[in-house]
């Protein structure tokens, strides 16, 4: 194990599949030094239909795959594995393992003003009632109201973010939400920043919207910042991608998310 200059080791950022790409952009845009490797399991994405034993399986595998690139801390970017996975992660390895569900309902309970939060997530992240377990741990007198919004993930990977089936499905998913009279909405789903300004559009500017992906990018800051593991060369960070499947598939949609291109994917085996 290399020890010596363990700031220059990249952060290790894993997901289901191309949606941590909300998360790893904020990590970017907050750590441009820092040298970023980025795992899809696009294999066997979604994880948000699946059960909690295999969701924790495939981020085992995930987090050893990125233990071998020698990272210096992984962030699960996918809400539905963070919601599941991240304690039995975090007994595997000794570095820095941390999920998006803290930081968000750590956002959520700055935020709210009347106490009453909305969670949206996939089937897996809101069955879990993992950001209603967090948001509860720092405030018991905090109501939550969670909605699974399934549909969400295909439309923001069609690239549906803006159109008319968007803005139905999201009055459909969230009208209910609104009439409990919530301020502060959770997007607890690595694609749900791609469809902002539609979730805006309906629930109304007066609502927060919580992007979990933003305040983990924060988080990783504070970690890297206490341990002293933040790099300090001045030449901005390498990106490197890997996918479990459709590299190129891949590479085409995560132009979409990133707004960016990006030089190659790699196919991995896990
Ligand atoms: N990355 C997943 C999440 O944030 C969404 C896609 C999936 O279900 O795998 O929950």
């Amino acid at each position: 194990m290399l020890t010596k200059n363990l700031h220059r080791r990249p952060i290790g950022v894993f997901d289901s599949g191309i949606g941590g790409l909300t998360v790893a952009k904020s990590l970017f845009e907050l750590l441009p030094n820092e040298n970023i490797i980025y795992l899809g399991d696009t294999a066997r994405l979604p994880y948000g239909t699946k059960s909690k034993e295999t969701v924790i399986l495939y981020s085992i595998e995930c987090l050893k795959f990125l233990l071998s690139k020698n990272v210096k801390m992984v962030v699960v970017a996918c809400n539905s594995s963070s919601s599941v996975a991240v304690p039995f992660l975090q007994k595997i390895t000794k570095i820095p393992v941390i999920g998006v569900i803290e930081p968000g309902s750590t956002a959520a309970v700055n935020k709210t003003v009347n106490n009453k939060i909305g969670v949206i997530g996939t089937m897996g992240t809101i069955k879990s009632n993992a950001y209603k377990k967090q948001v509860t741990k720092y405030r018991k007198d905090v109501e939550i109201f969670s909605q699974a919004c399934s549909l969400f993930v295909q439309l923001a990977e069609d690239g549906w973010t803006d159109n008319k089936i968007a803005e139905l499905t999201a009055k459909e998913y969230l009208s209910g939400l609104k009439e409990k009279g919530v301020d502060t909405v959770i997007l607890g789903c690595t694609h749900y920043p791609i469809l902002k300004n539609t979730i805006r559009k309906v629930l109304g500017k007066n609502i927060e919207l919580i992007d979990s992906g933003e305040e983990t990018a924060k988080e990783v800051k504070n970690i890297l910042h206490r341990k002293k593991l933040l790099n300090t060369q001045k030449k901005k960070g390498y990106h490197k991608f890997f996918a479990t499947d459709f590299p190129n598939n891949f590479k085409l949609i995560s132009e979409r998310f990133l707004g960016r291109k990006i030089s190659e994917v790699k196919k991995v085996k896990l």
